[in-house]
């Protein structure tokens, strides 16, 4: 049996992130592959209610901190990604260890401190990062209260992805990290990542799964 593949979408806030893995999941079903969605930060589990506070500033946390927990949230669920992929399913992951650099990266701390925790981790075998000009996402309905929903955050954030995408090249290979237009219709975004992923689903087959930043 063939293995499952994780597929990773990153993209700013209003990027249409969940709308488009929710349709790739159902996509993926319809071509007969099973696939399961992961959303990071998963805010569930113990740690991720402690994310969840710091997001919606319930609480506050040391900087260092919350990265650390945002990274722990990932390898908390790394056995059950790793069984998924072994057992022929699909992952498609809202976010990943990417956002985790990119935004805690925007806030000053190292970049290399913030790719660390994350070693190891599944490597994912492509991901598609939604990109959105500034005046487009200015265009769409208001940010939310979260932390980090604002023009300054975001910006700085976008910043950070574009190092995340050649760190990813550095020490993946091209191929693995796609940029997609989100400037389309919600229809056009999604013909434009399933004609980047079908290709990834036939290949995946019979490579094993790579470790991150190894
Ligand atoms: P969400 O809006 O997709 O639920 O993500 C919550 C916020 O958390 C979003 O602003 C991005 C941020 N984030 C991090 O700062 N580090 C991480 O590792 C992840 C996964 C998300
Ligand atoms: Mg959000």
């Amino acid at each position: 049996m063939p293995r499952g593949a994780l597929i990773v979408l990153e993209g700013l806030d209003r990027s249409g992130k969940s709308t488009q893995v929710d349709r790739l999941v159902a996509r993926l079903n319809a071509e007969g592959y099973r696939a399961r969605l992961h959303k990071f930060p998963d805010r569930t589990t113990a740690i991720g209610q402690m994310i969840d506070a710091y997001l919606r500033s319930t609480a506050e946390l040391d900087d260092h901190a919350i990265h650390l927990l945002f990274s722990a949230n990932r390898w908390e669920c790394h056995s059950a990604i790793e069984k998924d992929l072994a057992d022929g399913i699909t992952v498609v992951a809202d976010r990943y260890a990417f956002s985790g650099i990119a935004f805690s990266a925007a806030k000053g701390l190292d970049f290399t401190y913030c790719l660390s925790p994350d070693t190891g981790l599944p490597l994912p075998d492509v991901t598609l990062y939604l990109t959105l000009s500034p005046e487009t996402a200015a265009q769409r309905s208001a940010y939310g209260a979260e932390r980090y929903e604002n023009v300054d955050t975001q910006t700085a954030v976008r910043a950070q992805f574009a190092k995340v995408a050649e760190e990813v090249a550095r020490w993946h290979g091209d191929g693995r990290w796609v940029e997609v237009s989100a400037e389309g219709s919600v229809e056009e975004v999604e013909r434009d990542i399933w004609g980047a992923v079908k290709g990834v689903m036939v290949r995946v087959g019979d490579e094993p799964v790579g470790r991150l930043w190894e």
